[in-house]
């Protein structure tokens, strides 16, 4: 499903040239549930951000699904994005005055494809997460544990082909954050593929498998389950 190869990012401020990835190689099959561990600030958000089609590479080849991104177009990289990639993100990125439902409806706006039950889907998704009793509130009406659910339900509507996800836990408490992992892992048993990237421990061990990245490179892999 996913193949970095010798994938690096460097970036230029001024004068400065920070080579953040510097060679990372390593494979995400569909199905599993694999997470990406490394220590702050050494190029987690980084390495999502070019899974995620956000950003290219600076070097080496990114197959997903058998496609080379490297010869994509911004139209077909934003297909990609809208269609077969789900975002999870630490800060749950909702919009502010919309409710819980709308929210997560928001991806097939951008996909321009808007399935007649598409309300009942997002619905569904919702009730699936644990919010129910909450489809009308605003995030400002919601705990961070609950928005985070809807975040991942919004990662769900467009049925991705992957979930990325980026320190999903990373604003919440151990209650919560244990929760969302919870989550995480019935997702998996119904046979979806998802990537995490984390600097806890504790969080990578939900997943199947953990890659440890040291600088800039993937230093070993663990195989948990
Ligand atoms: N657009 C950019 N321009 C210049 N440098 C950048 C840019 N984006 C990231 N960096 C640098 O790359 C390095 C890695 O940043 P990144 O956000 O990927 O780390 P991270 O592992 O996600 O950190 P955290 O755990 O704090 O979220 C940092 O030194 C950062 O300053
Ligand atoms: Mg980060």
């Amino acid at each position: 499903m996913i193949e970095f190869n010798d994938i690096t990012k460097f970036f230029i401020s001024g004068t400065v040239r920070t080579d953040v990835l510097r060679g990372v190689t390593f494979k995400v099959n569909k199905g599993e549930f694999a997470a990406i561990m490394a220590p702050s600030g050494t190029g987690k958000t980084t390495l999502l951000n070019v899974l995620g089609c956000l950003m290219k590479a600076s070097s080496g080849s990114y197959l997903f699904e058998d496609q080379d991104i490297e010869t994509l177009n911004d139209d077909q990289l934003s297909e990609i994005r809208n269609k077969k990639i789900g975002f999870v993100f630490q800060t749950f990125n909702l919009l502010e005055r919309t409710s819980a439902l709308d929210n997560v409806l928001l991806p097939l706006v951008y996909a321009d494809v808007y399935p007649a039950d598409a309300d009942k889907k997002a619905s569904r998704f919702l009730e699936s997460v644990g919010l129910k009793e909450r489809i009308n509130y605003k995030p400002s009406e919601l705990s961070g544990g609950q928005q985070q659910r809807v975040a991942i339900a919004r990662a769900l509507i467009n049925d991705p082909a992957v979930i990325l996800a980026d320190e999903p836990t990373g604003n919440l408490d151990a209650n919560s954050a244990k929760e969302i992992m919870e989550i995480f892992k019935t997702l998996h048993k119904e046979g979806r593929t998802i990537l995490v990237v984390t600097h806890d421990i504790n969080i990578a061990r939900s997943a199947e498998r953990i890659i440890y990245l040291k600088d800039g490179r993937v230093e070993k892999e663990e195989v948990l389950r």
